[in-house]
């Protein structure tokens, strides 16, 4: 990493602490205060020398322009992982504990040009299939299903009862997954975020999603699934399951922390004491100051050239810090006169979140329903207890421990099936506890060894 910076010093009892003149984005100390850390980069101008985990080196930019100038420029910063050259000199071990986020996959993430272009509008047009009076009522079912499995407790964590849950629920829903491979899907991807066995977790994440295309191949449905592999872009089946496990990917993790961090923020902030209207602007509030991605959009410089004052190598790993660009000093006053909108959040440029409007309603559907269930809910620790999850990337907590007025369910209110959603199985939420208890509570216990 050839990029010249000069480290400032930092002031006394600032918790960002350099390794080798590097600081440090993983530990307890960066996950109790990032932003205590983004303070202390902002030092060294628009970007800075970070290390990702132990030997895994990063140049992170933390100022919104000159992150929106990068992520604009496709020409000269590229997304292909291939061309990190720290990974290929093997000065980074690829088993490093960021690589499953950070190499390649022949997926539209890592993609450029004409493949972006290709890759992306398959997604893009399967996901602009989706109803979104569907996508509301299954939302409002799998809700209603995961609110009755704790309403009777009077209490609940709502980051692993919930916010952890839904996402997965909704997705198989959305992606006619039938029971049995849903069931390894969500095996698969908690484990994977979980970092349990997380090699073992992907193995059965690709090899269920390898099943769900063969089926759909057989017997099309009316779903992402089916809806991805009809179109124009002909993906054959290598495509069809990195497409489909980095939607299942780059959708469930960050949504979980939408919801929890917005959660969080409804709970812990006396401006919302009236929850129920005030949930968009709680949700624009946390995308702009505790966005679920706070550092991402891996970048490559494409040749040795200048950038915001420093000197960048070809292959150079350059990170986007959503969280510390949004929360400059300098944009207080445009957020305030500008757009409620213009945050980084969903990152910008060719390669911004494709599905901001699903996952916009996903989120605002999930909290509705919610609070309409429990209208009493609130905190039952003290705030500054709470435990948020390590890593350079996710912003999400561990657990939100809450209490509320306890209730019987009246009925499990699980999503019903589809046509063309399922073959002989049964893909409710219900049917899929009923058939799959066995293997639904092994995968817990498993997750927990
Ligand atoms: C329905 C749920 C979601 C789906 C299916 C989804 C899907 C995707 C996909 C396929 C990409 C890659 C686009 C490309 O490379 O061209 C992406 C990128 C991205 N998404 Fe989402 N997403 C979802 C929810 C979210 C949420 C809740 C957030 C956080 C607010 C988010 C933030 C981002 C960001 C920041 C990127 C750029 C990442 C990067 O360049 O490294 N997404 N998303």
């Amino acid at each position: 990493m050839d990029a010249q910076h000069t480290a400032p010093v930092p002031p006394p009892g600032c918790p960002a602490h350099q390794v080798g003149g590097r600081v440090p984005l993983h530990g307890p100390g960066f996950a109790a205060d990032p932003q205590a850390y983004y303070t202390y980069l902002r030092h060294y101008g628009p970007t800075a020398p970070v290390e990702l985990a132990p030997g895994v080196e990063a140049t992170l930019v933390t100022d919104y322009s000159t992150a929106l100038q990068l992520l604009q420029d496709s020409g000269s910063f590229r997304k292909d992982a291939r061309r990190w050259r720290e990974l290929n000199e093997g000065r980074v071990s690829r088993d490093n504990p960021v690589a499953a986020v950070l190499s390649y996959r022949p997926n539209c993430m890592f993609s450029d040009g004409v493949e972006h272009l290709r890759l992306r509008q398959a997604i893009t047009d399967s996901m602009g299939r989706v109803d979104s009076r569907r996508l509301a009522r299954s939302t409002e079912q799998v809700s209603d299903y995961l609110v009755s499995q704790f309403g009777s407790r009077g209490s609940a964590d709502l980051l692993g009862d919930y916010a952890k849950q839904l996402p997965l629920f909704v997705f198989n829903e959305l992606f006619g997954c039938p029971a049995d491979i849903g069931d390894r899907v969500l095996f698969g991807i908690t484990g994977m975020f979980d970092g349990v066995n997380a090699e073992r977790a992907a193995e059965v994440l690709y090899g269920a999603v390898g099943e769900l295309v063969a089926l759909k191949r057989a017997q099309p449905g009316e779903d992402v699934t089916s809806w991805l592999m009809q179109h124009e872009a002909k993906l054959n089946d290598e495509e069809m399951v990195h497409q489909l496990a980095l939607l299942l990917a780059a959708g469930s993790e960050p949504l979980r922390n939408l919801i929890g961090n917005t959660l969080h923020r409804l709970l812990t902030h006396d401006a919302y004491a009236h929850k129920g209207g005030l949930i968009d602007e709680a949700i624009d509030d946390t995308l702009w100051e505790n966005p679920p991605l706070q550092n991402l959009a891996p970048h490559y410089p494409a040749s040795d050239m200048e950038f915001a004052g420093q000197k960048v190598q070809a292959g150079d790993l350059m990170l986007i810090s959503f969280a510390a660009a949004n929360t400059g000093p300098a944009l207080a006053a445009a957020r305030q006169a500008g757009s409620n909108r213009a945050h980084l959040a969903w990152s910008a440029g060719p390669h911004a979140c494709p599905s901001k409007e699903p996952a916009r309603q996903i989120t605002v559907t999930a909290i509705e329903n919610l609070f309409n269930r429990l209208p009493d809910v609130e905190l039952s620790v003290p705030e500054d207890s709470l435990v948020w999850r390590p890593g350079p990337f996710n912003r999400g907590l561990a657990t939100l421990p809450t209490r509320f007025t306890p209730f019987e369910p009246v009925r499990e209110n699980a999503p019903r099936a589809r046509a063309g959603a399922s073959t002989s199985h049964d893909t409710t939420v219900a049917g899929h506890r009923r058939e799959h208890s066995g293997k639904w509570s092994q995968f817990l216990n498993w997750l927990t060894r």
